[in-house]
């Protein structure tokens, strides 16, 4: 017998209980417990069971050609080398930052490729799909729609008729009808994303699933799902600046660290190719706290430039501001340049920024801050044409990082003509022609370049 319970979720985590609770227990966070009706099903009678028989990994077959390219080699090269057969992908993103146009495109090259595409939407009509598509260029017929808003329709459609691919955007607004809760709540968006599972896995779909991220509400937001599915991708960027980056979080079948960059533009969004160019724009000259590194992301070397403002404190406590970079990194290097070389920033505020929006994570960037800091503190501008790179350790010493040579080339290709590097990595560098290479192995040595 089917019976109805109350349950209570958190919707940060999706962690359960009988009763409400003010702190939720898996995550931690507070006020987030809400209340949701879910039907209990009467369990299953075992009789009806086949037996299973387990397979040795030496008899199962992969197949050859197991991925296939969107048509989009940033969003390729994020997915690990294209989609996989059977996989099932989570964009994530915050609303109006470009995750349905960017999956319209990929259906649009997919669907010119040959494939059967099934996009569906909960959240607009056939003709505004249309008026987007049309803006975004020409289609083929074997490009499926279906507006519909629970998924029983769509376990429907597919039994019958099986796409290569699907898009479900978004997941907030699908509902599996056995479940008596809202859209969106936490647990239909659990049994939505299961269900999904089943159907990618079972007959080899790749689906992709659009979920909004939510900062508060009564909606549930994809973190949820990201232990569920076997990727999960997520859009960020500002809404106003035209640039996009899509970043792998976790990956079952590729690395997480690559990006891929876009832009926005009237006619939906374009790959950007060479970001170290986008993001180098407007950089300016002569101008004491700005700096150029080379960092990883993924394989990919992209120079950014990393501003800083050190001035005089009105304060008893200096601030201390970081936007785009690990703000207790900021703080050790600054303690670091305090006891290793001697400069007295106690009394100093100090702000460091990344230009054009991006994240930094790479500890190569660590040279970059010193010498961004340093310059502003002395008031004096870097050589325009300098790149550095390299990770500062407690003690100032400045050590090597992974593939400098990479970085190098990436400075030659965009016009840079000296490169402060650690030392251990200049030794062992083939010369390249183009830079000049300075190898550093503290960071006494590397500020006498300012
Ligand atoms: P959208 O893909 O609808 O966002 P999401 O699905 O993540 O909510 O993107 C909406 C934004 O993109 C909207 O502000 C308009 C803009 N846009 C363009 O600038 N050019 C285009 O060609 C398209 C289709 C959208
Ligand atoms: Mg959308």
């Amino acid at each position: 017998m089917a019976k109805e319970k109350q349950i209570f979720f958190c919707r940060e985590c999706g962690f359960e209980s009988a009763k409400w609770m003010g702190q939720c227990p898996g995550c931690r966070s507070w006020n987030t417990f809400c209340e949701e009706k879910v039907t209990v099903g009467a369990r299953k009678q075992s009789g009806g069971r086949t037996a299973v028989v387990p397979t040795s990994i030496l008899e199962v077959k992969t197949a050859d050609e197991t991925r296939f390219s969107t048509g989009l080699e940033e969003l390729n090269r994020v997915l690990g080398g294209g989609i996989v057969n059977g996989s099932l992908v989570l964009v994530g993103g915050d609303p109006g930052i470009g995750k349905s146009t960017i999956l319209l495109q990929m259906c649009r090259n997919l669907s010119a490729d040959g494939h059967k595409i099934l996009y569906v939407s909960g959240e607009e009509s056939l003709s505004q799909i249309k008026m987007r598509a049309e803006r975004i260029g020409t289609f083929q017929k074997n490009m499926l729609l279906l507006c519909v808003n629970n998924l029983e329709d769509v376990e429907e459609y597919v039994k019958k008729d099986r796409p290569k691919v699907i898009v479900i955007d978004s997941i907030q607004t699908i509902v599996v009808e056995d479940i008596a809760s809202a859209p969106g709540s936490v647990s239909q968006v659990k049994e939505v994303t299961a269900r999904l599972m089943q159907m990618a896995k079972q007959m080899d779909i790749a689906i992709f699933i659009v979920g909004h991220v939510t900062k508060e509400g009564t909606v549930a937001g994809p973190r949820n799902l990201e232990h569920m599915v076997d990727t999960v991708l997520y859009f960020e960027g500002d809404r106003n600046a035209g640039f996009r980056i899509l970043r792998a979080v976790k990956n079952r079948f590729g690395s997480t660290n690559e990006i891929g960059v876009f832009e926005m533009l009237e006619t939906g969004l374009s790959e950007v190719n060479n970001p170290s160019k986008v993001m180098l724009a407007g950089r300016p000259l002569q101008t004491s706290g700005s700096v150029v590194v080379c960092s990883l992301e993924g394989t990919r070397p992209i120079l950014l430039e990393i501003q800083a403002l050190v001035c005089q404190t009105s304060f008893n406590l200096p601030r201390r501001t970081t936007v785009g970079l690990d703000y207790n990194r900021v703080n050790l290097l600054l303690a670091v340049l305090e006891k290793r070389a001697g400069m007295v920033l106690s009394g100093s505020d100090a702000y460091v920024n990344i230009a054009g929006g991006m994240r930094l994570d790479d500890p190569a960037a660590d040279l970059g801050i010193v010498f961004a800091l340093v310059s502003s503190f002395r008031n004096r501008p870097l050589d325009e044409s300098m790149v550095v790179f390299g990770e500062v350790g407690l003690s100032g010493e400045v050590r090597g990082v992974s593939a400098a040579e990479q970085r190098v080339r990436e400075a030659v290709k965009m016009g840079f003509r000296t490169c402060i590097m650690p030392k251990t990595n200049a030794e062992h560098l083939k010369s390249i022609e183009g830079i000049k290479v300075v190898g550093v192995s503290n960071i006494s040595q590397a500020l006498e370049y300012i």
